[in-house]
Formats: C-alpha cells, sequence, structure tokens
C-alpha cells in the first residue's frame, strides 16, 4: 500500500503528517581504506555511491541485491550508525545526515532496526523482560509498574505471551527473533529497518517471522525498509522494491511489476533465477559472467557494463541517468 498525499498518525493525535516518512537523496557512505602496507595511500570503497529513494508511510520497501552491493550500508547509514559521506537522509520532515549523537536519540525512538542475528543483539545473561525493560527506562519510561504492563503488551503482540522470566538460550532462533521485534518496538517506532531478518532462520519459521512483520505493519501502522538477498521474500513483504549494483540503485518499481517485467538487464538476470510461485513460465535462467567488479574503483559509464550482454561504447562513456519508464517504474540504463 502506499499512501499518496498526507496521512493522519493516530499516535500523533491525528496531526496531519507528510506522506514521506523517509527521503533519502544522494546518499553516499565511502570507507577509507589503506592502500600499501605502511599506509601511505589511501582509497575508498565506495559501498553505497549516490542513491535516492523514499519510503511512504505505511509502506515496505524492498532493497535487493547481491553480496557486497551495499544494502546494509545503507541501512545503517539511513539510521546513522554509520555517518553518511554525502547526501540527505530526511527522516519525518527533518534532515538527520549530520544530526549529534544527542539529537539522535529522538530519531531512535521512530527509527529501530532488526538484523539478522538475533543472538548476537541480545544480552545471554538477561531476562528478555529485563532488556526490554533496559530499553523502555532508556527512552524515559519512569513508572516500573508501567514498563512491566507495556514488557507484558509488547510480548504479547509478538506471540511470546508471559515468557519475560526467560534468557535467551531458551528460545529458538525464531522466539529469539520475536523478542528482537518486541524490543524494537518497545519505544513505538514508525520506520523499523529490517536487515535480512530472517536469513539466519530455518525456511519454516521464516514464513511465520515475515507475516508477524506484516501484522504488526498493519496494527501499527509501521513502515519498513526490507533488506533481503531473498527474492521470494522481498516480493511476498513489499510494496516497492529497489535493486542495487555496486552502490547505485539500477531499478525501482512496485513489487508486482518489478517481477512481471524487469527492465535493467542486472535484474532482470537477478529475477531470472529465482522461481517466483506463478512466474516460472517462459522463464529462462541469465548466468552472469564474470566477478562482481571492487567497489573500490567500479567501471566507468555504468557499473554493469562489464557484465552485461547488451554493453554498447554508450555504456563505458556515460553514467546512465536515472528514467521513468511506467507508473512508479525507474531503471537507469541506457537501453531505455
Ligand atoms: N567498515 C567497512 N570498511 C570497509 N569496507 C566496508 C565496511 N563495511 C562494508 N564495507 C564494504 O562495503 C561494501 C558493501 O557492503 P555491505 O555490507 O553494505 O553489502 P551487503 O549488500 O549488505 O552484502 P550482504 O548481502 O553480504 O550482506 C562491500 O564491498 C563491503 O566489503
Ligand atoms: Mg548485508
Amino acid at each position: 500500500m502506499s499512501v499518496a498525499g498526507t496521512v493522519r498518525d493516530l499516535r500523533s493525535g491525528g496531526e496531519p503528517l507528510a506522506a514521506r516518512i523517509l527521503e533519502v537523496r544522494n546518499l553516499k557512505k565511502y570507507f577509507p581504506v589503506k592502500t600499501s602496507l605502511f599506509g601511505k595511500g589511501t582509497e575508498f570503497v565506495r559501498a553505497v555511491d549516490g542513491i535516492n529513494f523514499h519510503i511512504d508511510y505505511g509502506e515496505i520497501l524492498g532493497l535487493v541485491g547481491e553480496s557486497g552491493c551495499g544494502k546494509s550500508t545503507t541501512g545503517r547509514t539511513v539510521l546513522r550508525l554509520l555517518d553518511p559521506t554525502e547526501g540527505e537522509i530526511i527522516f519525518e520532515g527533518q534532515n538527520i545526515a549530520h544530526f549529534s549523537k544527542r539529537q539522535l536519540r529522538t530519531v531512535y525512538k521512530n527509527m529501530q532496526l532488526v538484523f539478522q542475528d538475533p543472538f548476537a543483539s541480545l544480552n545471554p545473561r538477561k531476562k528478555i523482560g529485563n532488556a526490554i525493560d533496559e530499553v523502555l527506562a532508556v527512552h524515559g519510561m519512569k513508572d516500573k509498574e508501567q514498563r512491566r504492563e507495556r514488557i507484558r503488551e509488547l510480548l504479547d503482540m509478538v506471540g511470546l505471551n508471559g515468557e519475560e522470566d526467560k534468557y535467551p538460550h531458551e528460545f529458538s532462533g525464531g522466539q529469539r527473533q520475536r523478542v528482537v521485534i518486541a524490543r524494537a518496538l518497545a519505544v513505538n517506532p514508525r520506520l523499523i529497518i529490517c536487515d535480512e531478518p530472517v536469513s539466519a532462520l530455518d525456511v519454516s519459521i521464516q514464513a511465520q517471522i515475515i507475516n508477524l512483520l506484516i501484522n504488526l505493519k498493519n496494527r501499527l501502522g509501521l513502515s519498513y525498509l526490507f533488506i533481503s538477498h531473498d527474492l521470494r521474500l522481498v516480493k511476498y513483504i513489499s510494496d516497492r522494491v529497489a535493486v542495487m549494483y555496486l552502490g547505485k540503485i539500477v531499478e525501482l518499481a512496485p513489487a508486482e511489476e518489478l517481477f512481471r517485467n524487469p527492465a535493467h538487464p542486472y535484474s532482470m538476470a537477478l529475477l531470472s533465477v529465482v522461481t517466483v510461485l506463478g512466474s516460472e513460465k517462459n522463464k529462462k535462467k541469465i548466468i552472469l559472467e564474470g566477478e562482481v567488479p571492487s567497489p573500490v574503483s567500479p567501471p566507468s559509464g555504468c557499473r554493469f557494463r562489464t557484465r552485461c550482454r547488451y554493453a554498447t561504447k554508450q555504456c563505458s562513456e556515460t553514467e546512465p541517468e536515472v528514467k521513468c519508464i511506467g507508473d512508479g517504474h525507474f531503471v537507469s540504463c541506457h537501453l531505455y
């Protein structure tokens, strides 16, 4: 569902809010790396290199691409766990790209992260009720009884009713991810960055967690940036999908449209190797040849050209602009 115009958010007392919860403009994140043993030269890993996208209130934007293309760096920079090299991160109408640690405290009440490994994000020596209690206390809920009530409510929401006195190791992987989700929800966020939230879980459990995320989104009016390399999941959960290659977004479209009609040769190849229910017919696998180039020195022009079967001279000379080729369908390729 994408929300047009202004929407009224119940938790803000019905005040109208802008339709976009997040707008990312020309975002770049470069990591410095030493080029020699003695550290004389420095080069930059251009992990995220000038990307633009937005997320509407109540929307799920999927972010896909091969390993190392910059998905996690995008999520972590949006959340300001990493400082951006350049660009704007407009979250609920404010550019948070250069917010101080103190200013970010209010942002973290509204934006949270759920990532792949629930074990790594939970303290093994803390009962899960206490772990959530800590978050509530840090964010200013002073009354102990009120916090206890809220913990019960949160655990109930994720299907772990009455489990507050257990330790992380007493849960299964899926249950631990439920705890992590409850903890992320504790502060009542509006946007959750989900970075491969189910890839460490058994396939049979993945669907339960995905459905929980969808239910919570609908019930609480949340928005998600859903990062995953699993295209079937992304198709299932997302309203729109952005495809990333070597630090750039090469295509962005409504999920149905992208899977039915991928336009960028990279998306075509990526989507051709997954069997998404109902889209198998006449589908030929396109095997991508060659290695992903280094993000330290990406190819000139179009970054995908070294692996693209349609590449022409123009592709090595000029970087393709973003073109709109349909309703909400954007592609960055000289073929269009
Ligand atoms: N702290 C860092 N210092 C240097 N390079 C980094 C750092 N973090 C990430 N990178 C590099 O940035 C690029 C993008 O990494 P990122 O983790 O964002 O990719 P990803 O799309 O999330 O991959 P995956 O699907 O494997 O999780 C990679 O080349 C990676 O090696
Ligand atoms: Mg990642």
